[in-house]
């Protein structure tokens, strides 16, 4: 019988509800973003996030019913998540979904953002276990072996920044604008991605995993030496040249990854891309070489179900709730909260979790 879930997203600056099936249909998606709330400070304020999503969560919600046509009482579970992420937007959507499982005595799943990235490609591509999935968005960028439901496990992470951050951090240095990604990615068509020898930091070490903070420093080194008059086309040669290293890290980690994850599951060669970097088409290219070199499958879910969503949370709700793995009441929202439970962080590295 097809059970339909109610998906909620809280975790950072998108307030967002959907509906979804366990057919894979989505029968709404629905997100509010609060880019132009934050911009102004160039970064998501907690504070700014957290009041709006509890101004605009009731409200979207009601939203994503009446476009899917249903009713409370036809949802088989609700999904929220439960972390990681910034405490006070993911304390909202999960009340908010224990508040409506409570009284429509309905099952709650307190849900991990990364899973519900992990998990996406299966709702859009109905990608089998075992993968390869290369998590990159704003808040993580790591390499994990996905073997199954609950099955993670963690090759590779970052030792500073997120390759997203890395990209806003980028742009904000260059003065173009919140969120940086997709400014970066716009500024670099129109540049030449040879005009600046950025470091390629980690490439070639013996291990998964990602450092970006020194390419950030050399960005930073790059525009000093431009001196006062900084053109767009300096902007977008830096920009260019930026994206290019990312991509040469990303293809040269993933590239290690996969014969981690090969030795681990002979023959599985699917490569899943997932987090708000993924919507980067330069980047997709380069990655795409790598499979093609590889024998591996691409699967890139479209940009609206990387960046962050409820769909996707929605989705995972689907999975968890056909394994039974339903929350219990008393769960709690975590700030931090590794997929792979078993990987705590590096100790010494400042590795994120
Ligand atoms: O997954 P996501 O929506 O939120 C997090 O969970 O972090 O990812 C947002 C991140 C931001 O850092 C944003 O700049 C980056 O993804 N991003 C991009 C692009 N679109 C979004 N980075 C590079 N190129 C893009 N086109
Ligand atoms: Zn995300």
């Amino acid at each position: 019988m097809t059970q339909i879930v109610l998906g909620i997203e809280s975790s950072c600056d998108e307030t967002a509800a959907a509906i979804v099936d366990s057919d894979r249909n989505i029968l709404s998606n629905i997100v509010l973003s609060q880019i132009e709330q934050h911009a102004p400070y160039g970064g998501v304020v907690p504070e700014i996030a957290a009041r709006a999503h509890i101004e605009h969560l009731d409200r979207l919600i009601a939203e994503a019913m009446t476009e899917a046509d249903v009713g409370f009482d036809d949802l088989d579970a609700v999904a929220a998540t439960a972390g990681p992420g910034l405490i006070g937007g993911v304390m909202i959507g999960l009340v908010t979904a224990k508040a409506i499982c409570t009284a429509r005595n309905k099952p709650l799943i307190a849900l991990n953002h990364l899973e519900a990235h992990a998990l996406t490609a299966r709702l859009t591509n109905d990608v089998p276990f075992p993968y390869l999935l290369l998590l990159v968005s704003g808040g993580h960028c790591q390499l994990i072996s996905v073997s199954g439901l609950d099955q993670y496990t963690r090759l590779g992470t970052t030792l500073d920044d997120a390759v997203g951050e890395a990209f806003d951090k980028a742009a904000k240095m260059m003065g173009l604008g919140y969120p940086g990604g997709p400014l970066v990615e716009i500024a670099a068509r129109d540049g030449d991605p040879a005009r600046f020898d950025l470091p390629r930091p980690m490439k070639g070490r013996d291990n998964c995993d990602f450092s970006f903070s020194g390419l950030k420093t050399a960005v930073r080194r790059a525009l000093d030496s431009l001196g006062d008059k900084v053109t767009d086309q300096d902007h977008a040669d830096l920009c260019a040249s930026f994206q290019y290293a990312v991509g040469d890290v990303l293809s040269d980690r993933t590239r290690r990854a996969m014969k981690l994850f090969e030795a681990r599951h002979p023959g599985a060669r699917r490569l899943v891309i997932a987090g708000g970097v993924a919507a980067n088409k330069a980047i997709g290219e380069r990655l795409s070489t790598v499979t093609a070199d590889t024998g591996f499958d691409l699967i890139v879910p479209p940009p609206g179900l990387c960046t962050d969503n409820a769909a996707m949370v929605a989705w995972a709700g689907v999975e968890r709730l056909q394994q039974g793995l339903t929350s219990e009441m008393s769960i709690s929202a975590r700030a931090r909260w590794p997929l792979d439970s078993l990987a705590a962080a590096k100790p010494f590295t400042g590795a994120k979790a």
